[in-house]
């Protein structure tokens, strides 16, 4: 049995990748910041507590969870801020779980997947990556940062017969990711002088047109993780797919 690791199962993307494994007879590892009963119990999962931006946590997890065939880095926020209203703290903290967490996590299981040979790494990052948008600045470069990451690593790891490949889904109202970016972006201000920006970007953002389904982007994993001749960028949603051309 293939066992998939999952990096904030607790909601949204990483919670419908976990569903979706499960369905379809993996062992699931769904790791969270505080673990809940999201998922009911059932003999194939394993839910383990895991923040991505300590390295105790990391360490625990990746003991805990023994040989990982999958990682999908999925932990993430982000939030609409002009750069001028962020403090560094905040700009760094969205780079600490987004970008290094990202990292940290590859880092952690990359050993055991080059010691069997086998082994995918799923980073989800997003098709803002692949627009240019205004008060998005710090979270397209955070996530930019790992395609770019992505990119060099599935050269660099090949050979060890490891794949790596970057999942893009575009906007999902659907998932907790609007309401808990404000919530962890308080007090990164948009100045008065950004404030019809932020307006029409918002209304852009929250208007009309195709969105993404969490359950699109689990099968977007899915691809990645089981088809050898998967492409090392998969658009997730059909608004993504339309941006990726
Ligand atoms: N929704 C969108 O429009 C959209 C579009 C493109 C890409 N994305 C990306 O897709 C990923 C999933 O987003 P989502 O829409 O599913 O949002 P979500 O519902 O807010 O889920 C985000 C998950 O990340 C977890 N997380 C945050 N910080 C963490 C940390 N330091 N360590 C471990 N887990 C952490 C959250 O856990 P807690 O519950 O503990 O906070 C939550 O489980 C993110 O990387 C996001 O940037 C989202």
């Amino acid at each position: 049995m293939q066992t998939i690791l999952i990096t904030g199962s607790s909601s949204g993307f990483g919670l419908a990748t976990a569903k979706l494994f499960l369905a379809r007879g993996w062992r699931v590892v769904a790791t969270m910041r505080r673990p809940n009963d999201v998922l009911p119990a059932q003999p194939n999962l394993t839910v383990l507590p895991l923040d991505v931006t300590d390295a105790g946590s990391i360490a625990a997890a990746v003991a805990a969870a023994g040989p990982v065939d999958v990682l999908v880095n999925n932990a993430g926020f982000g939030g609409l801020a002009a750069v001028e209203g962020m403090d560094m703290g905040q700009l760094r903290a969205m780079f600490e779980t987004n970008t290094f967490g990202t990292f940290a996590m590859t880092k952690a299981v990359l050993p055991q997947m080059r010691a069997r040979g086998a082994g995918v790494v799923v980073n989800v990052t997003s098709s803002v990556t692949l627009l240019t948008v205004p008060l998005l600045s710090v979270y397209k470069a955070s996530k930019a940062a790992v395609n770019a990451f992505g990119e060099c690593l599935a050269e660099e790891v090949a050979p060890f017969g490891i794949r790596v490949v970057t999942v893009l889904p575009g906007r999902a109202p659907g998932t907790r990711f609007g309401e808990a970016s404000r919530a962890r972006m308080t007090g990164a201000e948009i100045p008065e002088a950004y404030g019809a920006m932020a307006q029409a970007l918002f209304a852009n953002l929250t208007g009309p047109g195709p969105v993404t389904e969490a359950e699109e982007v689990a099968e977007a994993v899915w691809r990645a993780a089981t088809d050898p001749a998967a492409p090392l960028r998969i658009a997730a949603g059909a608004d993504a797919v339309a941006l990726m051309g």
